[in-house]
């Protein structure tokens, strides 16, 4: 289907050659005086320069030939020379059935889907998630199913950080508690245990030990790099650890990000490129792109209209070892060879955006993507507590996100428990889905770049711009449907009619609006379009609810017209919702 406006501009583009203008002064847009209009059209304004006349004079002989338009109607011209359009009953309702009956509410898709691979998560093996990574696991699986919505074909990737020396630290701990473990008895031959040496809560806590020890201690950490030499370079005792902390470490990971709702296709990682290195080094140096400074490899990627320095990419240590960028780089030459993507899509802290620059314009010049390939980077703001700063825990700690989650739960389940009778159980579980929505809800509704404070109060507060606010609105129409259903009527089968109040008609043109702002959100890869879609689509529900009889009309075909409405609401809200990545309980 058409979107909205584009179907309003046809029509006043017609309207305008008809008076003898040209066309694309035609363009209409949502009017910024709600209270005026419904949508409006400044192109008589932009008239009067090319055709030295009156603007006013213009949008009169415009309105004329809108006079016995299906489409609008009413169309006003007002001074200096806006057009005040409204739509007509018939064109809205008959827009909205359109909506009802097609697949995705109507929503155009691509001619040629794009292949996107979205690098998000991030998640590092061996340590707890903390709440850094939840902005890139809450903003990189609303985008990718967003824009797997929209028609593209999209893979999401954990990308692990599960090689380097965070692995050798872990291991030296090991050793040092540990020494008697077979794994690190070089002279073994045979096969190592099935079973990990360790639990997920014994790593979790050695490898924050390991770290402050490897700072305080020269000689620890020497041994820690020794320990990354030979795991990089396969010592059997090593790899098989390794394996061991990977797999503890993923089965923890996997389970966190379910109960986020975040879903990945791959769970590949930093390792999973290690064998792909010495050729692409290889390639870049006889390409004539990697160059040796101070020891080290670099490829230097400064360009002439820079304003600012960009350093070259360091592509090797001077003891040969890989760094962050050298297994990105080389991810980027898999990722190529394996899927072909028209594009990869990266979300991490906006404090990385220069290394990504760098990486990206490596790639670039080293031939390991074409130069159709989009390399994009979305870098996103700090989360932060009430006092402004970067989430700590009362002692001044990293604050894990099990435990912001266990905190936003309680107080969630605090709230459901004042205000409702509800068993503790299923109190519980409510609590556990809104809980959710709150969090989520909270962090997408900002511009993805910005900061922001994590006001568990305000999240979890069921009035104002909120995930339980429209949870609420979500389950107050499941209700009145399920009412609907126990008087006899079948709310999938109602049809939408005509509008028969204002507050029915914003409703209906706020619905009509889906399709632009999934657009918007797709393309501009800005979640918080549909927050603040949404928002609005619940307050215009809601007063909607306030101003209009549903259950207690009379009128049978009436009632079931509000139904219809009522349906679509729903499937719309929980539609957008679901590519926020969260859902709506049954009762709330
Ligand atoms: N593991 C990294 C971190 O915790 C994030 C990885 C982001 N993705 C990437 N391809 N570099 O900071």
């Amino acid at each position: 289907m058409k979107k909205i406006l584009d179907l309003l501009t046809e029509e006043m583009e017609q309207a305008f050659e008809m008076a003898g203008y040209e066309k694309s002064l035609g363009r209409v847009a949502l009017s910024n005086r709600p209270d005026l209009c419904e949508y409006q059209c400044n192109g008589a304004m932009a008239g009067a320069k090319k055709y030295h006349k009156a603007p006013l004079l213009i949008a009169k002989e415009v309105t004329v030939q809108l006079s016995e338009s299906d489409v609008f109607c009413s169309a006003e011209a007002v001074a200096p020379g806006f057009l005040n359009l409204r739509v007509s009953d018939e064109f809205i309702a008959s827009y909205l059935k359109g909506m009802k009956t097609s697949p995705k509410f109507g929503l155009e898709m691509p001619e040629k889907p794009l292949k996107i691979i979205m690098d998000y998560g991030g998640a590092n093996v061996a340590k707890p998630l903390h709440v850094g990574h939840l902005r890139s696991a809450i903003i990189g699986e609303s985008l990718k199913r967003i824009r797997r919505y929209a028609g593209h074909e999209v893979i999401g990737d954990v990308h692990l950080g599960d090689w380097g020396m965070p692995m050798g630290l872990v291991i030296t701990e090991l050793r040092e508690r540990k020494p008697d473990l077979i794994y690190f008895d070089e002279t073994y031959t045979g096969e190592y245990p099935a079973e990990a040496p360790f639990t997920i809560s014994e790593l979790e806590e050695i490898y924050p030990a390991a770290s402050a020890k490897s700072k305080a201690d020269p000689e620890f950490k020497a041994r820690a790099m020794e320990s990354t030499y030979k795991l990089q370079s396969g010592v059997r005792g090593y790899r098989a650890l390794w394996k061991h902390i990977l797999t503890v470490s993923v089965t923890d990971l996997k389970k966190n990000y379910g109960s986020l709702n975040v879903e990945f296709d791959l769970w590949k990682g930093e390792s999973d490129v290690h064998e792909l290195i010495p050729e692409m080094v290889e390639s870049m140096k006889s390409g004539g792109y990697a160059h040796e400074s101070q020891g080290a490899l670099v490829v230097d990627v400064k360009e002439d209209t820079d304003t600012k320095e960009i350093p070259p990419c360091m592509i090797l240590k001077s003891d040969g070892a890989a760094l962050y960028n050298t297994t990105d780089l080389a991810t980027i030459l898999e990722r190529m060879r394996l899927y072909h993507p028209d594009e990869l899509v990266y979300m991490t802290d906006k404090r990385q955006e220069l290394y990504f620059e760098q990486v990206f314009r490596c790639a670039r010049k080293t031939g390991l993507v074409t130069p159709e390939t989009k390399l994009t980077f979305i870098g996103f703001g700090t989360m932060n507590g009430s006092d402004g700063k970067p989430f700590k825990t009362r002692d001044g700690g990293v604050k894990r996100l099990e435990s912001l989650i266990a905190d936003t739960r309680e107080e969630m389940l605090r709230k459901i428990l004042e205000g409702r009778e509800m068993s503790r159980e299923e109190a519980e579980q409510t609590a556990e889905i809104v809980a959710l929505a709150a969090i989520k809800y909270g962090d997408l509704s900002n511009m993805a770049s910005k900061d922001y404070v994590f006001d568990i109060e305000r999240f979890t507060s069921f009035e104002g711009d909120t995930g339980p606010y429209l949870l609420y609105t979500i389950v107050r129409i499941k209700s009145i449907l399920a009412k609907y259903r126990e008087q006899g009527g079948e709310p999938e089968a109602a049809q939408i009619r005509k509008p028969e109040n204002p507050s029915e008609k914003a409703l209906m043109l706020q619905l009509a609006q889906f399709q632009t702002q999934i657009a918007a959100a797709s393309e501009e890869l800005a979640p918080h379009k549909i927050c603040a879609y949404i928002y609005e689509l619940a307050n215009d529900f809601n007063h909607f609810y306030h101003e209009t009889r549903i259950l207690a009309e009379e009128d049978g075909e009436k009632k079931a017209g509000l139904i219809a409405l009522l349906v679509l609401t729903r499937d719309v809200l929980e539609t957008c919702i679901d590519l926020l990545g969260f859902s709506a309980p049954e009762k709330m």
